[in-house]
């Protein structure tokens, strides 16, 4: 992977990770969750706030996930996944994605799609994908996936993320 480097040597002050969270946690995003079946056909996943669109042509997305996340092996491994984007009324469906250890799917209501990937029921859109790239990038990998399906409920609004809360909006 290129790197691209400043042409004069720079020497980065320290950033205080609080602050770089702060910071960047005024950037509000949508929420997903990151869905596959493990080989006993059990639900593995994690919520995911860190999506993108990344290319057309072909169809990728662009997904960052910690590499102290102990579902990623799982859903990696199956290489193929399902991204659910939440709707509003999913935080509960968040809070039980995003927390670490324990059946994180007990009361949340999935799905598998004919590409055996998992979708979340009553997400605002669900993105079918196979694992394409997985770079490492700091403490992150930065994953790119390739769109297999789409599909997308009419009406809804979405549930967002932003400066470590939860947040609603009324569209359309
Ligand atoms: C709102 C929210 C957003 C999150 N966004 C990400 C993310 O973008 N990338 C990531 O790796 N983990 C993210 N997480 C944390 C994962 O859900 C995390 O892996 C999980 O809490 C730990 O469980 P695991 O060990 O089963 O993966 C987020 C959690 C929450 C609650």
């Amino acid at each position: 992977m290129e790197r691209l480097t400043p042409s004069a040597p720079v020497d980065p002050a320290p950033v205080d990770p609080a602050v770089f969270r702060d910071v960047l946690g005024a950037f509000a995003s949508g929420i997903t969750v990151l869905a596959a079946t493990d080989p006993d056909g059990r639900p593995v996943g994690l919520a995911c706030q860190s999506f993108a669109s990344l290319s057309l042509d072909p169809p990728l997305v662009l997904i960052c996930v910690g590499k102290g996340s102990s579902s990623w092996p799982a859903v990696r491994a199956a290489g193929r996944f399902g991204v659910s984007i939440l709707d509003a009324r999913q935080r509960a469906v968040c809070e039980a994605l995003g927390r670490r250890g324990g059946d994180k799917f007990a009361g949340v209501e999935w799905e598998t799609s004919a590409h055996g990937t998992v979708r979340i029921t009553g997400a605002l859109a669900t993105v079918d994908c196979a694992l394409d790239t997985v770079h490492e990038a700091g403490d992150h990998y930065l994953v790119t996936a390739r769109v297999l399906e789409l599909t997308a409920r009419d009406g809804g609004s979405p549930l967002l993320y932003f400066r470590s809360d939860y947040a609603t909006g009324a569209f359309g």
